[in-house]
């Protein structure tokens, strides 16, 4: 049994394109894997939120992932801050990391030039961090996004670096996870690229019926298919992929035949994947609302996952003290 651990970003909500793309397959990896799943609290703070939004953004995360079907009693969900050995470990590895490889990374690149009045050091030491929140747990696979392609490597380096230095093979390599036939890109609705928070395409297990109604109509489509047998464009390919991920196969046919002989009117089609997308997306959002609204659940769904991962994260702690040499009296 693999040890599978995903870091979540603790601003910004879920979309379709986090759901059918990640969040959907951690579902069913919970119950294959030994899980853990994290807000990355920490991480958020190289952007100095408000203190009011901390808590705040903590909350609505939770919230999603659970009502999307993360399941408490089964993987191990926590907050990071809530698990200071995870800082210590950091800290530890900071020694072994060097501002050269640091300063080369892509991600701290990009923040030089997205935020050039606030370059501070955590930004700077940022895969550290996230090396910390893998290694803290020993984990094998790690499911990131390309984007984190390059702080997944650092992990690693950073990894082998300890075992080398102290001559032990203490800490697992963790893999990039895979989700092979399940990885799937869903498009946004704005005619090209797929779905993403910073396009604006998106739509959101939150957004209720009214909004989604609003943004798929608005949908880029084309003039329509011009003969049998025409290519379809990319905006309406689009549609029909999203058609796919939520109606069902006879609708998907329905529209498909409907293409294929010009008859096709995109209105309707757009009508018919609004009314679907409410119906996939409805139970979520009540879902999502309840546990929001359940400071009973919620405290208790953190407390337990704050419990069950500072059981792993001590222990590796403990080990990584004695191995570099701070011993009891
Ligand atoms: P965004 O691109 O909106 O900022 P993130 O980068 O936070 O989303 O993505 C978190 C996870 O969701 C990643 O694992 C990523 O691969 C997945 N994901 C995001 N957008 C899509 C999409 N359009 N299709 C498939 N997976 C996606
Ligand atoms: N940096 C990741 C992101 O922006 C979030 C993250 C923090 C993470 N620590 C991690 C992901 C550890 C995987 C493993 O999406």
């Amino acid at each position: 049994m693999d040890t599978v651990l995903s870091g979540i970003r603790s601003t910004g909500n879920l979309h379709l394109g986090n759901y059918f793309g990640a969040v959907r397959n951690f579902v069913k990896m919970q119950h294959e894997n030994r899980c853990y799943f994290f807000v990355a609290d920490y991480h958020s703070l190289t952007t100095h939120p408000h203190p009011d939004d901390i808590h705040e953004n903590i909350r609505v995360v939770i919230s999603e992932y659970l009502a999307a079907g993360l399941d408490p009693e089964v993987a191990t969900i926590y907050v990071q801050s809530d698990v200071p050995e995870i800082p210590e470990l950091y800290l530890l590895l900071n020694m072994n990391a060097y501002v050269g490889e640091l300063e080369r990374t892509t991600t701290f690149k990009e923040k030089i030039r997205s935020q050039p009045e606030n370059i501070n050091a955590g930004l700077l030491t940022y895969p550290v961090l996230m090396c910390a929140d893998i290694i803290i747990h020993n984990a094998d696979k790690v499911p990131v996004g390309k984007d984190q392609e390059q702080n997944l490597e650092m992990a690693r380096r950073f990894a082998r670096r300890f075992n080398h230095i102290y001559g032990v093979e203490y800490f697992t390599l963790p893999e990039p996870y895979n989700f092979g036939h399940d990885l799937v890109k869903v498009p946004g609705l704005d005619g090209t690229g797929k779905m993403g928070k910073s396009e604006g395409n998106g739509i959101y297990l939150a957004d209720d019926p009214k909004v989604i109604r609003k943004k798929v109509m608005r949908a880029v489509t084309d003039a329509g298919p011009q003969q049998p047998g025409s290519p379809m464009s990319e905006p309406v390919a689009n549609l029909f992929y999203l058609l796919e991920l939520l109606s069902t196969p006879d609708t998907v046919e329905h529209f498909r035949s409907q293409y294929n002989d010009c008859s096709i009117r995109y209105g309707d089609l757009k009508k018919q994947l609004a009314e679907d997308t409410i119906k996939y997306t409805t139970p979520i959002r009540e879902r999502i609302s309840e546990i929001y609204h359940d400071d009973d659940y919620l405290r208790k769904v953190v407390k337990m996952g704050a419990e069950k991962a500072r059981e792993s994260a001590s222990k590796t702690l403990r080990d990584v003290r004695e191995i570099i040499g701070y011993r009891p009296f």
